[in-house]
């Protein structure tokens, strides 16, 4: 049976950096809200939303101090219902972050725990433990933010944390956690949210506290951002860390997974970030009675290679069939170096092409459709908690974050008409929606172009047939076949073509790809 999200279109929207709309030079969910005309008419089914919740905006949001209230600098409640209201009144449906690895240290659970003695049920609502000895943590696991994933306060005790030491990791054993999950779950459903996406889905369950982890150094530097693109070294610790993606995560999303359905024709989907390795480790979050996806980090992260690629893609069909799931494809985030960076602009729009014919669905993270680079900024200017845990030794994920170039000459490009937190790039001008929109060849004419394509050639059915898978990869689906040339040399071509990554004549260049009619 057909369900929504099963090849939707999904349009990621990091809320600080997309539309202010009051001048503080930070976006918010009423700026959201007025540029929603513009996300519906790129051919998107739905968006998603990174957290807008309450928060000392220490990790982005991602550190949240409410999860059922919105921080002011995004608006209120009332904003987020309105925002919905007017997603689902154009045909858009909403998907918001859950963040259940930790809470902020500003929660007031955690404050509570500061303050109650050692063994106390307000502590056990988190990771408490007294060290080895004096100096030194219960285990020598490392933060993913750099540093120890540990923090000592003053009676002696350490709490733990994956992420920033202001964020402290919650103790799913205890029901309460699991309780005020369920809490925020309903309430958003209840708010008109249509789905979550599920922060760090394969930490919460601390099964190995004191396992310590075999190369915490070598796991610290297989975590750096710019060595996730050596997949393999990245996967070869993913698949050893103590910390993830132990087993007794599962119980928790079968539960989650029950009040979803008991929404009946909501059809309240949820996708998961799982960093695992293997893929196959993935596909234990989707099946049947847990969740509905899990990004596919594999391709995001891959090498523009036709043998990597082949692998990766048909391996992913294979696996999620096992599983009666679908597949995500996504080539950037918020959290990624953005792909028209980190593969070059014009692989990039061949990629988006390759990507948007597979069946399964497809995440857009907004400013991919302009074919945005990562923003450039001095380091006065960094905000991410990963440039201070690493001394500045790693520049962080602030360049993905930079805001959306609406319209206009210079910067702020119509983001603001304040100071924007992040610096937009000056040279920006062609890259703007205003600019683009009005140029035939633009990135985002391209995608939407794909997006009307996709609905008309590609949706329906899951089967795909590789015609090659060498220098060339290609596919078919059904009358389209799909081409895209990760090779040196210019490959001649035959056939009707109804899209094109580049303007060609009749061979088709390196880094490029197209849709054929056949
Ligand atoms: C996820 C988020 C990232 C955040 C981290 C901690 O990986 O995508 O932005 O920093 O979790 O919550
Ligand atoms: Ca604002």
């Amino acid at each position: 049976m057909n369900k929504w999200w099963n090849e939707a279109v999904i349009y990621q929207i990091y809320p600080r950096s997309f539309q202010d709309s009051n001048g503080d030079g930070e976006g918010d969910l009423k700026g959201i809200t007025s540029r929603l005309d513009y996300v519906k008419a790129l051919g998107v089914d739905a968006i998603w939303l990174s957290p807008f919740y309450k928060t000392p905006n220490k990790d982005g949001g991602y550190d949240v101090a409410d999860p059922r209230d919105v921080d002011p600098r995004f608006g209120t409640l009332e904003d987020a219902r309105k925002l919905f209201e007017k997603a689902h009144s154009i045909g858009l449906r909403v998907v918001v972050d859950i963040v259940p690895n930790h809470f902020s240290s500003e929660h007031k659970w955690f404050k509570e725990a500061l303050k109650s003695p050692k063994g106390s049920e307000a502590r056990n609502r988190f990771h408490f433990y007294d060290g080895k000895d004096a100096n030194t943590p219960p285990n020598n696991w490392i933060s993913l933010f750099g540093g120890p994933a540990w923090t000592q306060i003053a009676d002696g005790q350490w709490y733990l944390h994956l992420f920033d030491s202001s964020q402290p990791d919650l103790n799913w054993d205890n029901p309460e956690v699991a309780e005020d999950f369920e809490e925020t779950i309903r309430f958003w459903i209840d708010l008109g949210a249509d789905g979550f996406r599920i922060d760090v889905a394969h930490g919460l369950a601390k099964e190995d506290i004191h396992v310590d982890h075999y190369d915490p150094q070598g796991l610290s530097d297989a975590l750096r951002l710019d060595v996730l693109m050596e997949v393999e070294k990245r996967n070869s610790y993913l698949a050893k860390i103590p910390f993830f993606d132990r087993d007794g995560v599962h119980e928790i999303y079968r539960k989650w997974r029950k009040i979803f359905d008991s929404y009946g024709d909501r059809e309240i989907m949820a996708v998961a970030e799982v960093w695992v390795h293997p893929p196959k480790r993935a596909t234990l979050y989707v099946r049947p009675d847990e969740l509905h996806q899990f990004f596919n980090f594999d391709v995001m992260n891959a090498p523009f290679d036709s043998e990597y690629l082949y692998k990766s893609i048909s391996d992913m069909l294979n696996l999620v069939k096992e599983q009666s799931a679908w597949p995500t494809w996504c080539l950037s985030n918020h959290d990624s170096e953005r792909v028209a960076s980190r593969i070059g602009s014009q692989a990039a729009r061949a990629m988006a092409l390759f990507v948007l014919g597979l069946p399964g669905s497809a995440y857009i993270y907004n400013g991919q459709e302009l074919g945005l680079p990562s923003g450039e900024m001095s380091d006065s200017d960094r905000q991410d908690p990963i440039f201070f845990r690493t001394n500045g030794k790693q520049k962080g994920r602030d360049g993905a974050r930079v805001p959306m170039p609406w319209s206009g000459e210079t910067s702020p490009f119509g983001f603001t008409n304040g100071k924007p937190w992040l610096p937009l790039q000056n040279d920006w001008k062609e890259f703007t929606v205003e600019h683009e929109l009005a140029d035939l060849n633009s990135s985002l004419n391209l995608y939407k172009r794909a997006l009307e394509l996709r609905k008309e050639y590609f949706l329906g059915s899951g089967e795909l047939t590789w015609t090659r898978t060498n220098g060339l990869l290609s596919y078919k689906r059904g009358k389209v076949e799909v081409l895209i040339n990760i090779s040196d040399q210019e490959i001649p071509i035959s056939g009707k073509v109804i899209l094109a990554s580049q303007t060609i004549a009749d061979v088709l260049p390196p880094a490029t790809a197209i849709w054929l009619l056949s």
